[in-house]
């Protein structure tokens, strides 16, 4: 759905549509010349990184293969405690595999940081991160990310993946809720 679908409900376009496909456009160019010649396997983050994926996927002028995984922090449901558990593990062995983890958003840095760990454990030839947005104001777990596309506020965003109680994914724009939303 596009922002004219749901004004009322929104505050703010941070992202607008077109920036966020070119930003992909762009990050599919760079992902080309740095794994040229290696097969690359990309692993998504259930659910926020699904529309990020479907993207830069089709974005890419090569062969590429796909994998998921879906992990839950534990804790209050609006902050991460940064105690993660797998709900969805990968199919694919990453052993000696070139992998790139496709998130929609880096908020603490907990998540990220938790999982790169655990995917580095499993022994690949490279484990590198991008991501759509990040908050450099709400860090706290330094993340090593190899290709950002948005720094944005410390606000609460939905659209292109991100929710709020499970609605808004399907925003094709980052936008902030107009506050009668959640109050
Ligand atoms: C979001 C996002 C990251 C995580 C980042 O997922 O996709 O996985 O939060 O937060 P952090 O940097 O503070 O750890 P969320 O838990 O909202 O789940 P969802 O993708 O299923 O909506």
């Amino acid at each position: 759905m596009d922002a004219e679908h749901v004004e009322k409900d929104l505050a703010k376009t941070l992202i607008s549509e077109d920036q966020i496909q070119q930003w992909l456009a762009e990050l599919a160019r760079q992902i080309e010349q740095d794994y040229d010649g290696k097969p690359l396997l990309l692993v998504g983050v259930l659910k926020g990184a699904v529309m990020v994926m479907a993207d830069l996927a089709r974005h890419l002028s090569r062969h590429v293969e796909m994998d998921w995984m879906a992990i839950s922090s534990y804790g209050s449901g609006t902050t991460s405690s940064g105690v993660v558990r797998i709900l969805k593990d990968l199919d694919t062995d990453i052993m000696d595999r070139h992998v790139l983890v496709v998130e929609d958003i880096i908020d603490t840095g907990l998540t990220l940081s938790w999982l790169a760990s655990n995917l580095v454990s499993r022994n690949p030839a490279s484990v590198e991160i991008c991501t759509l947005l990040r908050k450099p104001d709400a860090m706290r777990m330094s993340v090593d990310v190899k290709y950002v596309g948005f720094d944005i506020p410390d606000e609460f965003v939905v659209g292109y993946g991100l929710d709020y109680a499970d609605s808004y994914r399907n925003l094709r724009s980052i936008a902030t809720l107009a506050p009668h939303v959640y109050s």
